[in-house]
């Protein structure tokens, strides 16, 4: 049990995935695990343990910003082991050839700022995906039938963000697209030598101003879900 987790010892596996909302984390343990129980409530932050194809995974909620995926991932890691995790979640589409309902698998994820900024100080770490993992996700989302991009995010810490010249280097950059976790986890993984990826679905554009309707949402969540499983046991 730590500040933030209820858990007993043992009852977070190896393997973690990670929404950032605490629903979609039962959502997904009640759609993909067999034998799914509850191992965490504390502030809501809900978290499930069960089994897929007989592996062990726990999918529990991060919260939004890396503030938050921080907490839960210093302590999945350092106090219960947690060995993988995945996030997975939505991002806001920034180039061109991406479109609404494309999945995006981060190979690097771009940051201003992160809670380890405080030990990086002038040093421009570049957080990176796992090797492993980001070769397997990719190889399971061919098999869907939406776009598939594996390439540099940026993780923000504005979702309402006033700096449109920054945005506009994203792009200039090849960004693919925007959200506000993934950096902190890559650099926690390399620090704790766990491996970590993002899966991200393009829920809304920055560009063109489209986004996916909330009824479609979850189907397009549940493609991130198994891509997911299956890189993690690859
Ligand atoms: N910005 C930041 N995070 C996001 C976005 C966005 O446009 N869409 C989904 N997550």
């Amino acid at each position: 049990m730590t500040i933030h987790i209820g858990a007993a010892p043992g009852d977070i596996a190896e393997t973690v995935l990670l929404p950032g909302d605490p629903y979609r984390a039962k959502w997904a343990a009640e759609t993909f695990l067999d034998d799914a129980r509850l191992v965490n409530e504390v502030r809501g932050m809900l978290g499930y343990t069960g089994t897929w194809n007989g592996h062990p995974v726990t999918i529990q909620g991060s919260g939004m910003g890396m503030p938050s995926l921080s907490i839960y991932t210093n302590e999945l890691i350092r106090n219960f082991g947690a060995k993988t995790l995945i996030r997975i979640g939505s991002c806001g589409g920034m180039l061109a050839k991406v479109n609404i309902r494309d999945v995006i698998i981060a190979m690097t994820a771009t940051t201003v700022g992160s809670p380890s900024d405080s030990i990086m100080r002038e040093v421009n770490f570049a957080p990176c995906a796992d090797w492993g993992l980001l070769h397997a996700a990719a190889h399971a989302a061919e098999i869907l039938d939406v776009g598939v991009h594996v390439g540099g995010i940026y993780s923000s810490d504005t979702f309402y963000d006033e700096r449109a010249d920054l945005n506009e280097q994203m792009v200039r950059h090849n960004i693919l697209g925007v959200e506000m976790e993934a950096a902190e986890l890559y650099t926690l993984a390399a620090r704790y030598d766990a491996r970590a990826l993002a899966v991200l679905t393009v829920s809304d554009h920055l560009q063109t101003g489209e986004a996916v309707p909330s009824d479609e949402r979850e189907r397009s969540f549940g493609d991130m879900v198994e891509i997911a499983l299956k890189a993690a046991f690859a």
